[in-house]
């Protein structure tokens, strides 16, 4: 039965890297007949050009009814001063909220080959493979917010953050799940020394980890884990967190490997599931063709792992990746002399070719 890919571009680089990795998965289809289908689309500050909405009735419906959704990513200067709800932003908080997808899955390895582009020393960074579990629909970026109130002559702003017990325990369930097909250790990071929130949080994770008597469970402060993911990242296992933390701690442990252009990422829950690189529309460098397309690449394969069990193809997209950079070929974002430039299209196309 063919199964059906909902792809979102969005803005920025978002068209450059979605086409690649679309390339990768229409070569993975001919190989593995797997009856893969494709639409296309608008979400972001296109879409808001287009239609005046960021998120389009008709995408959420798309999103919806897909098997699973492929996303590039969303945003520009363009759009800074449009009216706060209808930021590109709102786009990928929009189907994330839609679609349920509480779990954000962004997996963070350093293979040898990448060590040496990390800002840190090769033997601290090498073999580093860390399960960041993010919250994504909760927390404080769907807290109740004001934009601008006047009090006593005084002008501010607020975001609440709130965080209900259910949503803590379904989670850390996932997270101790995730931990038990890995080294069985989850790290659980908070501000509980100066949050209710977190403390509820620490509580709640405590409690859920009783059924898990296999679990290794730790609990570090959001700024020491900031501190330790740069001191030791070895020590790390799979790491459960809320929405602001984890979004904040999984840009710091994606320069381990030396480029943000490598991380994929899965957000997963009660409907379809979505897969987009971690990364934002880097409008530094959109439209040039440069973009490291290996962030979308991956999440393409974590597409095919997660929503549709094709764990084969998976692999065989990763260890395509994996001969690229070991055959020397690198985007502008890893590249060094002696290697070889790729641009975004060139480097898609050494991966498609290292597919068998
Ligand atoms: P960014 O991730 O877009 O860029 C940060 C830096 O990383 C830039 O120097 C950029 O050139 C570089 N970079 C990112 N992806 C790259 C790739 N694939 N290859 C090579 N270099 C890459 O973060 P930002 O600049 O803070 O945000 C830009 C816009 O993207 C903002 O509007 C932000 O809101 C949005 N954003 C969207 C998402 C999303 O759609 N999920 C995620 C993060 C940021
Ligand atoms: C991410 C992004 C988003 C987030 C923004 C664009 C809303 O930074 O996916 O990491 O903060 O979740
Ligand atoms: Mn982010």
């Amino acid at each position: 039965m063919a199964k059906h890919i909902v792809v979102i571009p969005g803005d920025g680089i978002g068209e450059e890297i979605t086409a690649g990795a679309v390339k990768v998965l229409q070569k993975i289809d001919e190989v593995c007949h797997i009856g893969l289908t494709f639409e296309k689309k608008p979400a972001g500050g296109t879409a808001y050009d287009l239609c005046g909405s960021p998120l389009p009735e008709d995408t959420i419906e798309a999103a919806k009814k897909a098997d699973a959704i492929l996303f590039g990513a969303v945003g520009g200067d363009k759009w800074d001063n449009v009216d706060p709800k209808l930021r590109p932003e709102q786009a990928v908080l929009g189907l994330r909220k839609a679609l349920g997808l509480y779990v954000n899955l962004r997996p963070v390895k350093v293979p040898e080959v990448l060590a040496e582009y990390s800002p840190l020393k090769p033997d601290i960074v090498t073999g580093t493979d860390v399960l960041i579990v993010r919250e994504l629909v909760g927390g404080i970026y769907f807290g109740d917010r004001c934009e601008s109130e006047i009090h006593n002559g005084v002008e501010r702003a607020w975001d609440l953050e709130n965080y209900s017990v259910p949503e803590v325990q379904r989670i850390s369930t996932f997270a101790m799940k995730a931990a038990q097909k890995r080294r069985h250790k989850v790290t659980s990071v908070d501000k509980a020394n100066v949050l209710a929130t977190s403390r509820l949080w620490r509580r709640t994770v405590i409690d859920v980890a009783k059924d898990y008597p296999d679990i290794d469970l730790n609990h570090f402060y959001v700024d020491n884990c900031a501190m330790q993911l740069a001191l030791n990242p070895k020590q790390f296992d799979v790491i459960v967190t809320s929405n602001l933390f984890g979004d904040i701690l999984s840009d710091e442990a994606a320069v381990l490997g030396g480029s943000i252009g490598m991380m994929p990422s899965a957000s997963i829950g009660e409907m379809t599931s979505l897969y987009e690189p971690i990364h934002g529309s880097a409008p530094d460098i959109a439209g040039q063709g440069i973009a490291n397309p290996c962030a979308t690449i991956l999440s393409a394969a974590m597409l095919l792992r997660y929503s549709l069990d094709e764990d084969v193809a998976a692999d065989k997209i990763e260890k395509a990746v994996d001969a690229a950079l070991a055959d020397g070929w690198r985007t502008p974002d890893l590249y060094k002399e002696g290697f070889k430039k790729a641009d975004t299209q060139k480097m898609t196309d050494v991966i498609i070719s290292k597919i068998q």
